[in-house]
């Protein structure tokens, strides 16, 4: 069978009709396929997956959360932690399982483990049963690879071409809330993190493209969009622009509500508070990593601030954004983390009385310089003190839910709760999830919730009105 290549994404806009004809010829050869698809990691992959489902759909494959009766998996994999990659190598096993018994099986490694050398050897050397590997970089190429792999059986390895695709399509998981790519990669090489070799060099997506699919998500109905990076704040540096500015951009948009994820210490300007401070829908929530307490610990992670200076920002934030929240992330037990340093983290988490906080466990990654660093603390230790920092920031996030018992707060209501069907969710401006007792009609919406109830890691409200 012989097909022409599908250029999915980069040549799209330039041939709209041929692209149609190739759609309907490849729906001929996959349609009534089924594809199981699972996400592993962080907001970045989900995002990724999003691009994968409009691919696979596009083509005629049909969505199943059966992986008994797939027909395609696709593992969109993160490499951040070492549990991560052990999740994925235990699919694995139950995929070369069911690909024994149906040779139409077709298994698809994407995402950041597949930009690590060691692990791309391993998959060749031990898992010769998958069937395509495609990196973060280039998933554009699924499609033709897809079509190609349903021909002959060799792993294809694909990978790292520092790029800013544009065209994407993405078959979005919510109606209401979108993720927005601004920039792609990291160049800060905190000595802990993967990413800069998983995800390439700082590229940023231009200014009017960016606006431009925020007013289409717009116009489509979406109510709410994040902006996306590894950092944020560094967007624009490749290319004569400041996030604040395209921040701005965005607001002027009059999408209801705005957000962005992550932001680093180091270059958040008083330029990017003010504009926080300055638009109602840019949402007072800040995502800022801390990682440590210790001025110690955070040079040897080469962070590029000391406490004080993070302390600085915090109270800067908190003095110029009304209402604002602040959430962290929080490693502990990286190498050389001494009994005080760990103390000195504890310290500032009662400073700062973070709203949220994600701890981890350092976890060694290969290639990273922290990974040839000394490392003498005993596991039990290091468990000890995660256990003991999220004791802090547990009371500390209950105290912040507490803050709004009994007010009424907009909530942006995104559906029915998994947990309970009697109830809706949808998350406050300040990013706190609230179950709500309420009518479906107002799914979608931004309502006036009554907070009832305060717990640590949600809230319940009864709906009062629909938010004006
Ligand atoms: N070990 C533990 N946690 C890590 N993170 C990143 N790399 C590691 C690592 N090697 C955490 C950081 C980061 C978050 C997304 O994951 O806290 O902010
Ligand atoms: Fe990793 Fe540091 Fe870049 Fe965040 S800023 S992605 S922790 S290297």
């Amino acid at each position: 069978m012989h097909l022409p290549d599908l250029e999915i994404a980069k040549k799209r806009e330039k041939s709209e009709n041929k692209y149609v004809n190739l759609q309907e010829n490849y729906q001929k050869v996959f349609n009534g396929k089924k594809y199981f698809l699972r996400t592993y990691g962080c907001q970045m992959n989900v995002h990724d997956s999003e691009a994968i489902r409009s691919y696979v759909e596009t083509l005629g494959f049909i969505k199943t959360e059966n992986i008994e009766e797939a027909n395609l998996v696709v593992l969109n994999t993160c490499a951040i932690r070492e549990n991560a990659k052990d999740k994925v190598m235990g699919f694995l096993g139950k995929c070369q399982y069911l690909k024994k018994n149906n040779p139409d099986f077709k298994i698809v490694l994407a995402g950041c483990m597949t930009e690590q050398p060691d692990v791309i050897e391993e998959i060749m050397q031990k898992h010769k049963y998958v069937d395509i590997v495609i990196g973060t970089h280039n998933l554009y190429e699924l499609p033709k690879l897809l079509m190609q792999e349903y021909n002959k059986q060799v792993i294809e390895v694909y990978s790292q071409s520092d790029e800013v695709i544009e065209g994407m399509h993405f078959n979005r998981d919510s109606q209401y809330t979108a993720w927005v790519n601004i920039m792609y990669g990291c160049d800060k090489f905190c000595t802990y993190c993967i990413v800069p070799y998983t995800r390439g060099r700082e590229r940023s997506r231009k200014l009017e493209d960016v606006v431009k699919e925020v007013e289409d998500l717009k116009a489509k109905g979406y109510k709410e969009v994040t902006l996306l990076g590894q950092n944020v704040n560094a967007y624009g540096r490749d290319i004569g622009e400041k996030f604040s500015h395209l921040l701005e951009c965005v607001a002027k948009t009059k999408i209801e509500r705005v957000r962005f994820v992550t932001s680093h210490p180091w270059n958040f300007t008083d330029e990017m508070i003010d504009v926080v401070a300055k638009y109602d829908n840019i949402m007072p929530y800040i995502h800022l990593p801390l990682q440590s307490g210790s001025n110690n610990i955070l040079k040897r992670m080469n962070r590029r601030y000391t406490k004080e200076e993070y302390y600085a920002l915090f109270k800067k934030m908190k003095e110029k954004i009304p209402n604002v929240a602040i959430t962290t992330d929080i490693i502990v037990g990286f190498p050389g983390e001494s009994d005080e340093d760990f103390n000195d983290t504890l310290e500032m988490v009662k400073k700062c009385a973070f709203d949220g906080a994600y701890t981890f466990i350092f976890s060694k990654r290969e290639g990273t310089p922290a990974a040839r660093m000394e490392d003498k603390t005993p596991m039990k230790v290091k468990e000890e003190r995660l256990y003991k920092l999220n004791e802090l920031v547990n009371y500390y996030s209950n105290q912040s839910n507490q803050k709004i018992l009994n007010k009424v707060v907009p909530v942006l209501i995104l559906g029915v709760s998994e947990k309970d069907e009697n109830k809706l969710y949808g998350y406050t401006d300040t990013m706190k999830l609230v179950n709500v007792v309420g009518p479906k009609e107002i799914i979608g919406q931004i309502a006036d919730v009554k907070i009832m109830e305060a717990k640590s890691f949600s809230l319940d409200g009864e709906y009062v009105k629909v938010a004006c």
